[in-house]
């Protein structure tokens, strides 16, 4: 826990309340709340979260003003050119970069439970061919409880160390066999011979009729991808995934439910949203007509892939992700693709507008990523999914780092009540 730095006054009816404050390595000074109904008799109040800390963390530091995020110290930017996704894994669960023996060691293990249990193909054919791959990995995740027994007791390090490898090391495995079935092709089971990136695309885009040899550019690519959505903070689905755990249960039923909060459109779900929002634009001339749509009050339309409840700058997510995009479509000679200049077009003429210049509304890590899947082959329902693969791994770090804290409580806000008060039941006859 950190260390008291000062007090802060609070003066309610005259009375005066003391509360500590606390310093962060980064970022701002925190006060702590958690006495206060106890000695005033009243609640803080803040839907959405805009300016309350749900917990300490030593994982993930962003500074929105600045455009800065920040992995156990490491800049984004950095990491995405210099590591590679299984290396950030092993610095996020474990707070340091890798020796080439750990990294190994890790890298075999992950590698070595990539498979899921065969009777777990039955449960995906009980699926609709149509469900969204969404709806899928959440029901598989899920149930993984129930083939994963032995890795469910969240009081036992090593359960809590297998169930996270499990994690990280299927879900690639998982949300493939949801593309392949959603598509009607067999599943593809996955090779130890290969990367994580290199394996997922395998099991995604490999078929029985032909040898399938993957692309080095892509492979890159994805892993990269992986990457820049490793983790971010306490964004709505790790708070999901935290407030599930407080109440003890198993990693498997947490993750899923972050799954479940990722897929909304405000969340991780732009990221299809922005693709189908670019192509229904087309074409640049018909960037005025949408950015007049994302201003106008009346209408529920937000440019999808811009704006973010931290980031008042832009998403050094997505500075790295745009320069992906230009990379990959060049190198598969694709550099003129319309989308990706509709999707440059809008950001010069929104970053332009005073409406988004006010608002401090920049493109988010949403906003190019839709562009370079779609180059690779993914279908816009295959977006989300990804996202929820690569995150797999922040949730599963805030899980444990959650799990470690002796001040771990269960989470149970409280409200603001404006309903009506006590009043006595009316007999029908009567009403
Ligand atoms: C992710 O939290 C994370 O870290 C998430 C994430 C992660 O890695 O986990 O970064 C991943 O979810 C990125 C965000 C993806 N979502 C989108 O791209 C959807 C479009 N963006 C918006 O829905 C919105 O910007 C949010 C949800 C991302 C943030 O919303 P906030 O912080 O609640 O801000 P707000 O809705 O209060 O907006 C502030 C103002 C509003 O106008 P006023 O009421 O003040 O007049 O800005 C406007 C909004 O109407 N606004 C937009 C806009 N986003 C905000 N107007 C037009 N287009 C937009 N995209």
């Amino acid at each position: 826990m950190a260390e008291t730095t000062k007090t802060a006054k609070l003066t309610i009816d005259g009375e005066s309340y003391d509360l500590a404050m606390y310093a962060p390595t980064e970022g701002p000074e925190v006060i702590d709340i958690r006495k206060l109904y106890a000695q005033a008799g009243v609640f803080t109040y803040d839907p959405g979260f805009t300016s309350t800390a749900s917990c300490d963390s030593t994982i993930t530091y962003i500074d929105g003003e600045a455009g800065v995020l920040l992995h156990r110290g490491y800049p984004i930017g950095q990491l995405a050119k210099e590591s590679h996704y299984l290396e950030v894994c092993y610095l996020l669960l474990y707070g340091e970069l890798p020796s080439a023996a750990q990294l190994e060691e890790f890298e075999t293990l992950v590698t070595r439970h990539t498979m899921i249990h065969e009777q777990m193909h039955n449960f995906f054919r009980g699926f609709r061919r149509d469900a969204h791959p969404m709806a899928t990995m959440v029901g598989v995740v899920g149930a993984m409880s129930a083939f994963y027994h032995d890795s469910t007791d969240i009081n036992d390090e090593h359960q809590r160390e297998v169930a996270s490898i499990r994690l990280i090391a299927k879900m690639p495995t998982i949300a493939a066999m949801a593309y392949k079935y959603s598509i009607g092709q067999p599943f593809v089971y996955p090779r130890n011979d290969l990367d994580y990136a290199s394996n997922f695309l395998r099991m995604c885009f490999s078929v029985p009729a032909e040898e399938y040899e993957v692309n080095p550019i892509l492979a890159r690519a994805m892993d990269r991808i992986f990457t820049l959505h490793a983790d971010h903070e306490q964004n709505a689905s790790t708070s999901t995934v935290r407030l599930a755990s407080s109440s003890g249960a198993n990693p498997f039923a947490c993750i899923a439910a972050g799954i479940a909060c990722l897929w909304g459109p405000a969340h991780g779900g732009a990221n299809q949203a922005c693709l189908e929002m670019l192509r229904e634009i087309g074409t640049p001339d018909r960037i005025p007509e949408f950015i007049e749509r994302a201003k106008d009050k009346n209408d529920p339309f937000r440019l999808m892939g811009f704006g973010h409840r931290v980031y008042k700058n832009f998403d050094p997510r997505a500075k790295v992700m745009k320069e992906s995009a230009d990379e990959v479509l060049e190198l598969l000679g694709i550099e003129n693709n319309p989308t990706l200049q509709v999707a440059k077009e809008l950001e010069r003429v929104a970053l332009e507008d005073p409406y988004f210049a006010e608002k401090k509304l920049y493109p988010n890590v949403d906003f190019y990523s839709g562009i370079i899947l779609d180059a690779m082959g993914f279908p816009t329902s295959m977006f989300t999914p990804i996202f929820a693969l690569a995150r797999t791994v922040g949730w599963v770090s805030q899980w444990k780092e959650q799990l470690a804290d002796p001040q771990l409580k269960i989470g149970r806000p409280r409200q603001l009540y404006l309903g009506a008060a006590q009043r006595d039941y009316v007999d029908i006859e009567q009403r």
